[in-house]
């Protein structure tokens, strides 16, 4: 049995990186997709594709997450489609880097607004409709299931990023909130707290040897993460199996959380 079976998943930032990977997984897992986009899409409709080539079903979704009337609309088609949304992945993230003192209000508000907003108005939307249904026993023990694609700068300060940290640890006590409030209704919510993964968004470090050292300096199992890495824990923390795990962030990271410094330092 797949351990996603008959369920429906939304991934936000799914036409690249983790987010169109944890889509690709969910749907070899058994899960209808829905793979939101926020502007290409021949991007989203690639991994669309990828998805039913593979004989799984998948729908785009285009949406900006940090726009109420935008995430509304995705949901009301997403349920319009499959019916109902068993899994939230708010994963959808950018970074926008600036030394402190230069930084606009424009990147501050930007960043903020994707990555926190855009996951307090998917989450919201998600508990609303899991609430409405309850739990459907057949599917899955819990009404509902909440994965935020998190970071491991929800507890690493990260200089010259202080809007995408600040973003990432508001997201941590997002997550734990409403996995307080939201237990007894049989609704989980948990982060993925990733480290340096091989994706668009840190592509300028990776892509050049120089880059990829200093970055394997910073993670003790020596090597960049893929985005499967990440895929793979998704699909089991948004299964049955791990129906006991709620208000936690499990980090993906090769160790990077381990203060790799004080491994010769302190
Ligand atoms: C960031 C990446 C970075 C990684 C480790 C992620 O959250 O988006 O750019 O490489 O953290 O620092």
């Amino acid at each position: 049995m797949r351990l996603l079976e008959g369920q429906t998943a939304l991934v936000t930032g799914a036409s690249s990186g983790i987010g169109a990977e944890v889509a690709r997984a969910m749907a070899t897992a058994g899960a209808n997709v829905g793979v939101n986009y926020p502007f290409d899409k021949p991007q989203a409709d690639r991994v669309v594709s990828d998805i039913t080539n593979a004989g799984g079903k998948a729908i785009a979704l285009q949406a900006d997450v940090s726009r109420e009337d935008q995430v509304t609309a995705m949901f009301e088609k997403l349920i319009a489609t499959y019916g109902t949304i068993d899994i939230l992945v708010s994963n959808a993230g950018i970074q926008k880097d600036s030394a402190f003192a230069d930084m606009t209000l424009q990147q501050w508000n930007a960043v903020i607004g994707v990555n926190l907003t855009g996951g307090f108005l998917c989450a919201r939307e998600a508990v609303k409709e899991f609430l409405r249904r309850g739990v459907v026993p057949e599917r899955s023990k819990a009404a509902g299931k909440i994965i935020f694609t998190s970071s491991v700068h929800e507890v690493i300060p990260w200089a010259g990023h202080a809007n995408y940290a600040s973003s990432k640890g508001g997201m941590m006590m997002l997550m734990k909130t409403i996995a307080q409030e939201l237990a007894p209704k049989k609704i989980r919510v948990n982060s993925i707290g990733p480290g340096a993964i091989k994706t668009p968004i840190n592509e300028s470090v990776w892509s050049n040897p120089e880059g990829v050292a200093s970055m394997c300096k910073l993670i003790p199992y020596a090597r960049i993460g893929e985005t499967t890495d990440v895929a793979l824990v998704a699909v089991w923390l948004a299964s049955d199996q791990a129906d006991y795990i709620t208000g936690t962030t499990i980090f993906v990271d090769g160790g990077m959380l381990l203060y790799p410094g004080f491994r010769t330092g302190g």
